[in-house]
């Protein structure tokens, strides 16, 4: 209070009477700017009609909202700034108490009809109201918005993917001689603002940003448009983790099966098993997986190609189980015609030598089996002398024996030592191996590259 009447009383003592309190409205008077003036809104503000107007942009990456690779849409938001100069408005600060610029609602002001080429969803959110306008007549409007556009994507790489996504900024109407787009700022600024000001990214990673200029030609007239183009990255680890790291455990899985015993189709069932966990791994891969692509994606060879090996495997174990199965026939066919024999010519000794014994714990046993034989003729030598009752239940405990040895030789894989079909079904497990194991790394070498290159 004290300050005003001070002021008031140096005004009016000085005798003279300067205006000290302005207002934003003593510019806009001045300038003859109402709501109704249709003057500034209704053409492009220039006195000569053949000098076009500059306008510069700048657009700004706030947040990457989504990239979908099925409908191959970028649905980032954006931050564009606009400058152009308003030949029709111009004051001198000096005359309004140092006022270089005021602030004024979007509607009143003429405004570059720009649009985003690529853009396929007008965004209905709220816009900036005001504008912002300088005395040389510079004026400066800001729009932030959601802009889902179009752009085309290649997930070959997926989900070790670079996209490139670009956002065309052209006049719907007015064309080069009328409209001038000039980058406000290079390409290596706007990244660095971009990288300064980007929130949220989601599943991607910024890299960078560029922009260009392009003359497009339709018909009789030439438009310039600035095409601001986002490349960013994916982050693939929850990829990884979730699908190719799952995926290369059952394979891993399916190589330590060859380690499984060959017995009553463990081995099998286990392959099966593994077999069915892939398929539904794949299963998922068909929900994160764009349809949308001219090359198949390295993700979807690598699949299939490690399907494929673990079916062959699958396949190889089915061939090995069978030839061992036939071999085992093939033994017990023989076993049966010897107990046959055995019965007929009620004992007959097999020359078992000591040199046998030696070579696999099977043979032991075989030998064993037969050594017991061997005891018959004693225990007939026996029956000869004393012909009791005991010795004939002798006999019969010894016969039984045979019989139950033969059975256990039988379950411990004796058959195994006879039989060319056994002899293959191992040489063909042997080599299959070394060929599963060579090509699985091979694969896993190319993928690996193929992916980071
Ligand atoms: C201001 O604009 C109005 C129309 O909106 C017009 O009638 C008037 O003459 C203008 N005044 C000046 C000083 O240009
Ligand atoms: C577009 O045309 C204008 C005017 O002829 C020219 O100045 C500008 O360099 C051209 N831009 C490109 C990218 O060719």
């Amino acid at each position: 209070m004290m300050h005003l009447a001070f002021l008031l009383l140096i005004t009016f003592t000085d005798g003279t009477f300067s205006k000290e309190v302005c207002s934003y409205q003593d510019v806009l008077d001045y300038l003859n700017l109402t709501a109704d003036n249709s003057m500034f809104k209704t053409t492009r503000p220039v006195l000569d009609y053949k000098q076009p107007t500059v306008v510069k942009l700048d657009i700004i990456l706030f947040a990457i909202l989504a990239v979908i690779e099925k409908t191959q849409t970028f649905i980032p938001f954006v931050w564009g700034i606009m400058i152009w100069n308003n030949e029709r408005i111009s004051w001198d600060p000096a005359e309004f108490c140092g006022i270089t610029q005021i602030s004024v609602p979007q509607e009143m002001l003429w405004k570059p009809d720009l649009f985003i080429y690529e853009m396929v969803q007008k965004d209905h959110a709220s816009q900036n109201p005001y504008m912002r306008v300088y005395h040389d007549g510079t004026v400066v409007a800001e729009e932030a918005m959601k802009v889902v556009s179009v752009c085309k994507m290649d997930v070959h790489k997926f989900p070790f993917d670079t996209q490139s996504c670009n956002i065309s900024i052209g006049s719907a109407i007015h064309g080069l001689d009328e409209i001038r787009l000039l980058p406000s700022s290079n390409s290596t600024r706007i990244t660095q603002f971009s990288q300064e000001l980007v929130m949220s990214q989601g599943e991607w990673q910024f890299l960078h940003q560029t922009v260009t200029s392009h003359n497009f030609t339709l018909g009789k007239g030439t438009w310039e448009t600035l095409t601001y183009t986002f490349t960013m990255k994916r982050r693939p680890l929850l990829h990884v983790t979730n699908f190719l790291l799952p995926v290369l455990f059952f394979l891993i899985l399916d190589l330590a099966s060859f380690f499984i015993a060959d017995h009553r189709g463990e081995k099998l069932s286990f392959k099966v098993t593994v077999l069915l966990a892939i398929s539904v791994l794949l299963l998922i891969l068909n929900d994160i997986l764009p349809s949308v692509s001219h090359k198949t994606p390295l993700i979807a060879t690598y699949c299939i190609v490690i399907f494929a090996l673990m079916l062959l495997s699958l396949l190889e174990t089915i061939l090995v189980t069978y030839l061992m199965e036939k071999d085992s026939a093939s033994q017990e066919k023989l076993k049966l015609k010897d107990d046959r024999e055995d019965k007929q010519e009620t004992v007959k000794t097999k020359n078992c030598n000591t040199e046998d014994t030696k070579q696999t714990p099977c043979l032991c046993i075989c030998t064993a089996s037969d050594k017991s034989l061997e005891l018959l003729p004693m225990t007939q030598k026996v029956d000869n002398s004393i012909q009791s009752e005991e010795s004939n239940a002798l006999l019969q405990i010894l016969e039984e024996l045979k019989e139950l040895l033969n059975i256990l030789n039988l379950h411990l894989g004796c058959r195994q030592e006879g039989g060319t079909s056994g002899h293959w079904a191992a040489r063909i497990n042997r080599a299959f191996f070394i060929f599963y194991v060579t090509v699985v790394s091979l694969f896993l070498c190319l993928i690996v590259f193929a992916w980071s290159t």
